[in-house]
């Protein structure tokens, strides 16, 4: 009778079915013996003939009284220790359950497998094995449910809950938010895939990038590609200038081009400065990004588009911090060649593109490089001294070593004579 409750899938489910199902039984019975006792008795002893009759005056019944006191203490005793046992169980996770951490904001499940897997949305977990829920919110209260488990609980913005099961048998759940979060909560849903052990750990042990991939929001996989397609040398989320603008707070700025002309940064602009970014080149830049045309998915454009939108609410440095390098000329005489050197590189963002340590970033290392021999693009091979240095910082191209992009902006007119000495002698530094 009244058998309504959802499918069982975790080993818990026949344990909290059959007590919630006997609380069902025996309320019906009653309710039924309460009110067919009632209705019978108003029949039996209804008005008949016309005429009343006299109630007959009973004054207790001390067997009655000690049936329906003792019988129901029973059963709600028996309710009880049988809630407690349950209860217990589902409250103590067995050592060898697998550890998984959720994190609940609005309007997302975000899942964290122990090899630091992750997901949005989607729990794939093995079956025949325990696993332990460690949960916790961002935000709000919401609330993890997943009726075919048997297991809810909120989580809650101010300290850890869990949860656990051992699912029984493969398949497709389906998982809510169960307490009211905002405008969002109806569709703060997420999917539990119940798989055999083996399926389990193909699918955990799934690294790939494209895998990844599929499975991240767009603004982590904007933020991953600003490392991947080495965004990051030139354009820095801090707010610091390199050798383009930073990304933070960059989305919807408005922007003075080196036309004269002002643009609004939209979709549309990122859009082009990462297909085509000589035509929309922002004023005080030099026009030096090559362009991505053919090299990025829409997909990737919309991602990286997320991410500098994400990257709106950064705190960006005090223009104070930003400027440290800039140490006023009378302190400059009192500097060594080198330490003057090491200023410029900073001010000038050479070091945006040109490591210290010998790995390879936009243009060569400053480790090692003045003396060493290099080959050009040309073919030819020159010595890197003073003057190789000194054509290459005000004339770049012209001189690109074999393997670089001819992507540096000339100095010409920006460094005088002294201060490319200083860079020199401060490059001397790196053997
Ligand atoms: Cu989250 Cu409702």
């Amino acid at each position: 009778m009244f058998r309504y409750l959802p499918e069982q899938a975790s080993t818990f489910a026949p344990d909290v079915d059959w007590i919630h199902n006997w609380i069902t039984d025996i309320s019906v019975f009653f309710t039924f013996a309460i009110f067919g006792a009632a209705i019978l008795f108003a029949i039996l002893w209804r008005r008949k003939g016309g005429k009343d009759h006299s109630t007959p005056q009973i004054l207790g019944d001390h067997r009655l009284e000690t049936i329906w006191t003792v019988v129901p203490t029973l059963i709600v005793i028996f309710i009880a220790v049988e809630g407690i046992v349950v209860h217990k169980e589902m409250r103590t996770p067995p050592e060898n359950a697998i550890p998984i951490s959720v994190t609940a904001q609005q309007f997302a499940w975000n899942f964290e497998y122990p090899n630091g897997k992750k997901t949005t949305n989607e729990l794939t977990v093995p079956v025949g094995e325990p696993v332990r829920f460690s949960m916790r919110s961002k935000d709000v209260i919401h609330s993890f449910f997943i009726p075919a488990m048997r297991v809810k609980n909120d989580v809650l913005p101010s300290m850890f809950s869990s949860v656990w099961f051992e699912p029984v048998k493969t398949g497709t759940y389906q998982g809510f938010c169960t307490e009211y979060c905002g405008a969002g909560h109806s569709t703060m849903l997420f999917k539990v895939n119940v798989v055999s052990r083996a399926e389990y750990d193909r699918w955990v042990d799934d690294n790939s990038k494209e895998f990844m991939m599929t499975r991240m929001s767009a603004e982590d996989k904007g933020r991953e590609l600003y490392v991947s397609k080495t965004c990051n040398t030139c354009h820095s989320i801090d707010g610091s200038p390199r050798v383009g603008p930073s990304f933070a707070k960059l989305w919807h700025k408005k922007e003075k081009l080196s036309d004269g002309t002002e643009v609004l940064i939209d979709e549309n602009y990122i859009e082009n400065s990462i297909v085509n970014p000589q035509v929309q080149v922002v004023d005080g830049f030099a026009p030096v990004m090559p362009a991505f045309e053919g090299q990025v998915t829409v997909d990737e454009i919309k991602a990286l588009i997320a991410y500098i939108k994400s990257l709106e609410k950064t705190e960006v440095a005090p223009a104070a911090t930003q400027a440290a390098a800039v140490v006023a000329p009378a302190d400059l005489s009192k500097l060594t060649p080198e330490e003057r050197g090491k200023l410029l590189t900073e001010q000038k963002a050479c070091i945006a593109c040109h490591s210290l340590d010998g790995s390879k970033l936009v243009g060569p290392s400053f480790k090692g490089a003045y003396g060493r021999k290099e080959k050009l693009a040309d073919g030819s091979t020159i010595t890197v001294d003073d003057a190789y240095i000194k054509n290459s910082i005000l004339d770049p191209v012209s001189q690109i070593v074999e393997g670089f992009a001819p992507a540096m902006p000339p100095f010409q007119g920006q460094l005088d004579d002294d201060q490319i000495g200083d860079i020199i002698s401060y490059m001397k530094t790196f053997k």
